[in-house]
């Protein structure tokens, strides 16, 4: 009986598996593998091997089959860190390490980009790498054969076949959400052989191909084992955490921080700091991004030798406010904000505040009140916002939980499965193969909810809102004076 569907979820810091039984959402197997950075590069450059994921799904792949018969597994699917460039030359070698998502190198490519097109290209996205790797490594861009996604060359190595998805897609900065293909324009402003580069569009819901024997010797997994479109890793985590529905609004603490909701028709940002993303299930998914959040409780751990029960615990002691210690938190430059080349500020530093339980705080409020700066944009988009859900390994935290409600003013509900992304790629598998089998018109929200829980709920404290109403007005001020017009209006 093949009654179970695999995730991979390919992300910046590691690979997560989870296997997953679609019918009653239990979940039956998981496996992680952490990834490397490329060392030694200047500040701004984040670039990792490609072969260095797939190492990673070959080790995940292996554990799983230790927990589970593979013989069960009806289909696999792919999440993976957005926006990265994986540029391949004509015999499918990589031609450079890939440009992550958190790279700030390419800013004067994106400004130049933002420029010629009238609209914002973020740093992050994969646009202004293509343009930076044509501008300042000729010789390389010039062997390119081929352009593609993390998580699209994961599948590409599963199945011996390029595609590209809507979702993971839209992350280029040189797609049109509206229509859902690649946007002409912006792809002549890049280079006028991008086109002949990228691998056909597949429609939310298809299969990109069946698992190669070559694949499936190093995996371990049976040859011909469907594999779905996959998509990017936002996009699974909207399936994984419910967000396959309207109304539902999810909150994601991992590397990055993200907000994201599903929505029937596009949210275009008009300052394009709201990304305008599809969804990986044939809608759109509007997403603000930071990209500081547990880098930076991880640099206080760095810093202090403790761990992050001890530091929560010094934390939870420090009143709200931390005594007036206030963390800009932007130690890698800045997304939302548009502050690419931004450090980070600590504010109010008095005697007894350089302690790990104020450093700590500080982590939790500051990069806190920054994801709300976007919130409140998504909401002045249009999104209601009267509950959040929490995912990502952060999530597990739960007096960050309550500084999130405090700082949000809304409940915040924390999902019983923090790894929504593989989990998600896991149910888009599952979804694609039942269309495939014979149900076309299947949606995916019906296929997640089983396996999409919810567990405990963290409401804001009344008597603490007052303090938290003026640290939300001293955070937008410090971040004006410091960063005059960065703050997203
Ligand atoms: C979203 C973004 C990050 C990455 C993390 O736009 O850049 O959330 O997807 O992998």
């Amino acid at each position: 009986m093949q009654d179970l569907c695999l995730g991979f979820d390919v992300g910046t810091q590691g690979t997560k598996a989870i296997v997953v039984a679609p019918a009653s959402g239990q979940i039956v197997a998981r496996a992680a593998a952490p990834h490397r950075l490329v060392a030694g590069l200047p500040p701004g450059h984040l670039e990792q091997q490609p072969a260095g994921w797939l190492d990673a799904v070959v080790a995940c792949a292996h554990d799983v089959a230790r927990q589970i018969d593979v013989q069960r597994l009806a289909g696999l699917g792919v999440s993976g860190q957005q926006h990265g460039a994986v540029l391949l030359d004509d015999g499918g070698q990589v031609v450079r390490p890939a440009k992550l998502w958190c790279d700030t190198a390419t800013v004067a490519e994106a400004r130049e980009l933002s420029q010629r097109l009238s609209r914002r290209v973020q740093t992050g996205f994969t646009a202004s790498k293509l343009l930076w790797c044509a501008r300042h490594e000729p010789e390389r861009w010039a062997r390119v054969r081929r352009v593609l996604l993390p998580h699209d060359y994961v599948n590409w190595w599963l199945t011996g076949v390029a595609t590209m998805e809507a979702g993971d897609a839209s992350g280029t900065g040189f797609f049109d959400p509206g229509t859902r293909s690649f946007d002409a324009a912006a792809m002549a402003a890049i280079d006028a052989r991008l086109p002949a580069l990228l691998p056909p569009l597949l429609p939310a819901g298809a299969l990109a191909g069946r698992l190669t024997a070559a694949a499936a010797a190093r995996l371990g997994l049976p040859a011909g084992l469907p594999v779905s479109t996959g998509g990017g890793d936002n996009m699974m985590s909207a399936i994984g955490s419910g967000a396959t529905s309207a109304g539902v609004v999810v909150v994601s603490l991992g590397t990055s921080g993200t907000i994201f909701a599903r929505t029937e028709s596009p949210v275009v940002d008009p300052d394009g700091l709201i990304a305008a993303f599809c969804s990986s299930d044939g809608a759109y998914l509007p997403l603000l991004c930071v990209m500081n959040l547990t880098g930076v409780t991880e640099e206080v751990k760095a810093l202090t030798g403790l761990d992050h029960a001890a530091l929560t615990a010094a934390a939870g002691a420090v009143r709200p406010g931390a005594d007036g210690l206030l963390w800009l938190p932007f130690l890698v430059g800045e997304r939302v904000p548009d502050l690419p080349e931004a450090t980070g500020t600590l504010l109010g530093v008095r005697p007894g505040c350089l302690r790990p339980g104020h450093l700590y705080r500080a982590a939790l409020e500051g990069t806190s009140l920054n994801l709300n700066l976007g919130l409140d944009r998504l909401r002045g988009l249009g999104l209601l916002v009267d509950e959040v859900r929490l995912t990502g390994g952060a999530a597990q935290n739960g007096l960050w939980r309550q500084v999130l409600a405090d700082t949000f003013g809304v409940p915040v509900a924390v999902l019983e499965e923090t790894e929504s992304a593989a989990l998600g790629a896991a149910l888009q598998a599952s979804w694609a193969v039942r269309r495939a089998a014979g149900e076309p018109d299947l949606r995916c929200e019906q296929v997640a909810a089983p396996a999409v829980r919810l567990g405990a709920r963290t409401q804001p404290q009344p008597r603490l809102q007052p303090a938290y109403a003026a640290l939300r007005i001293r955070f937008a001020a410090a971040l004006e004076r410091l960063h005059p017009g960065a703050a997203p209006a």
